[in-house]
């Protein structure tokens, strides 16, 4: 790995995105050990014009020290993190602000460091993907490294559909090569997504059973019990599919249906990804059922006469050996019930049911990637006593109380360690983007030209009951009187 003084240099940084996510996770890398105190420099860019003690002060209700070195005080850690960030404020479409921004930089890079040895990079952009050609096409003429790496990180929305997605991946490869580009999804920097890979494929108890023989189908699930307060203006736009289907639940099949990569190393995971996405076929309207919650359009910033839908339940099928008829059904919804977000794998009923257990329920491994992160696999054991009947219970691995010392990292967090240490294994490749976009892009224009029904849901509520009859239809069985109660609560 290589050393040097790093600069990380948030664009966008007076926004929401800067203020709540990409700051703080920095900050918690920071006050971790994880960056060289001594040779590091944070650097804000936007158009606002604020001072640099402004910036600071925005930015010092979200720094949470918490867990730190008790001979270090709180304040003593964020006092000394904001006084490494400077800002510099400029427009994202001309030359000036990026001129001064490398000076800055190259100021900082100087003095700290001195004029020779290597040096390092990181642009994060927390802007509207409006913006990011113009602006990478400054960095590029601008601000490039020339003492080492130069590394840029966007967001999506990487487009609105394949055509648009393409486009804007022509326009930053031809500045940037593919390991100088990291596309985030932060649903990768979660620790039950992470512990999928290790799950699957160093057990040997999952290792034979993970296929059409065993399971019957699969879901994830992604739920919010707020709706689109504050965000209505972007969200209607690009509504639930490109939220959060396409990208996120998205990446998370990839990772549980995808075939063991030949190593670890990022490339052949990525390989393996795209090779299962290649193999999802084309989506079915009978496959979908969309929602709208009821007071959506109460929201200013969304279109009085919208049609975005704010749930949606899709049901993906991939044709290879492994998975051919085994539904990959995938939920996403913002106003339902409840906060969460999980994969169910639900096997098949066991064959010769000497015990009449059919009536409790199937086997199901449930990972949980929040809140409380947690793995249960409900399993039908003997109802404890003198009877000899059978019950469903779980075999329960609830993090909160089997790692009660270890505080889990942000997805922010650690996806930014890996840009700096250079691992590109939890980011998004183009062509992996590219096959995303070909999979859903043409349901989005069905939903555009209204060619699929909105079903209407009560804030609060389950979703559209049409999803419930969608989901059993392919074979989810629910149990009924089984509920797992996590062991933080019991
Ligand atoms: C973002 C979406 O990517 O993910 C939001 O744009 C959503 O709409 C958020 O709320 C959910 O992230 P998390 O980590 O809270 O599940």
């Amino acid at each position: 790995v290589q050393g040097g003084c790093l600069s990380i240099v948030i664009l966008g940084a007076s926004g929401d995105l800067a203020k709540k996510k990409t700051f703080p996770a920095v900050f918690n890398l920071f006050r971790q050990g994880f960056l060289p105190e001594h040779q590091l420099q944070f650097f804000g860019y936007a158009r606002s014009r604020l001072s640099d003690q402004e910036l600071r002060d925005r930015l010092r209700g979200y720094l949470k020290a918490g867990g730190t070195d008790p001979s270090k005080d709180a304040a003593t850690v964020i006092n000394h993190f904001l006084s490494l960030v400077t800002y510099t404020s400029g427009a994202y479409d001309t030359e000036e602000g990026f001129i001064k921004l490398n000076e800055i930089i190259s100021f900082h890079e100087v003095a700290k460091g001195g004029k020779e040895g290597p040096t390092r990079r990181l642009f994060y952009l927390a802007l509207p993907p409006s913006v990011y050609p113009v602006v990478c096409k400054l960095i590029r003429q601008h601000c490039m490294n020339q003492r080492g790496w130069t590394r840029v990180v966007v967001e999506k929305p990487f487009g609105k559909d394949l055509a648009s997605a393409e486009a804007l991946s022509n326009q930053l490869g031809e500045l940037f090569t593919e390991d100088q580009l990291y596309r985030i999804d932060h649903y990768l920097g979660k620790e039950i997504v992470q512990n999928l890979l290790v799950m699957r494929f160093a057990n040997r108890i999952f290792v034979p059973i993970w296929n059409r023989d065993n399971i019957a189908n699969i879901q994830i699930v992604f739920k919010e019990d707020f709706g689109t307060e504050g965000r209505g203006g972007y969200f209607d736009e690009y509504g639930i599919v490109r939220d959060i289907i396409q990208n996120h639940l998205l990446q998370v099949l990839c990772l549980v249906a995808m075939e063991k990569p030949v190593t670890l190393t990022p490339e052949h995971i990525r390989d393996e990804k795209v090779k299962v996405l290649k193999a999802i076929e084309s989506i079915k309207d009978k496959d979908v059922v969309l929602g709208q919650y009821d007071t959506y359009k109460d929201d200013p910033t969304v279109a009085p006469n919208s049609t975005t839908p704010t749930f949606a339940t899709v049901v993906l099928r991939i044709n290879n050996e492994r998975w051919d008829g085994v539904p990959f059904i995938l939920k996403a919804g913002k106003a339902l019930d409840s906060r969460k977000a999980e994969i169910r794998v639900q096997f098949k009923d066991t064959p010769g049911d000497i015990f009449k257990c059919k009536k409790q329920g199937r086997n199901e491994l449930v990972m949980r990637l929040q809140p409380s992160e947690a793995m249960y696999m409900k399993v039908t054991v003997k109802q404890p006593g003198l009877e000899m009947s059978a019950t469903q219970s779980e075999l329960d691995l609830s993090y909160h109380q089997r790692y009660q010392d270890i505080v889990i990292p942000e997805a922010y967090e650690r996806l930014i360690l890996d840009t700096i240490r250079g691992d590109q294994q939890h980011f998004v490749r183009r062509d992996e983007l590219k096959v995303a976009w070909q999979i859903f892009t043409p349901l989005l224009h069905r939903i555009e030209e209204g060619k699929l029904p909105l079903i209407n849901y009560k804030y609060g509520s389950r979703g559209p009951l049409e999803a419930d009859e969608l989901t059993e239809r392919e074979g989810y069985v629910r149990t009924s009187g089984y509920i797992w109660i996590p062991s933080s609560l019991k």
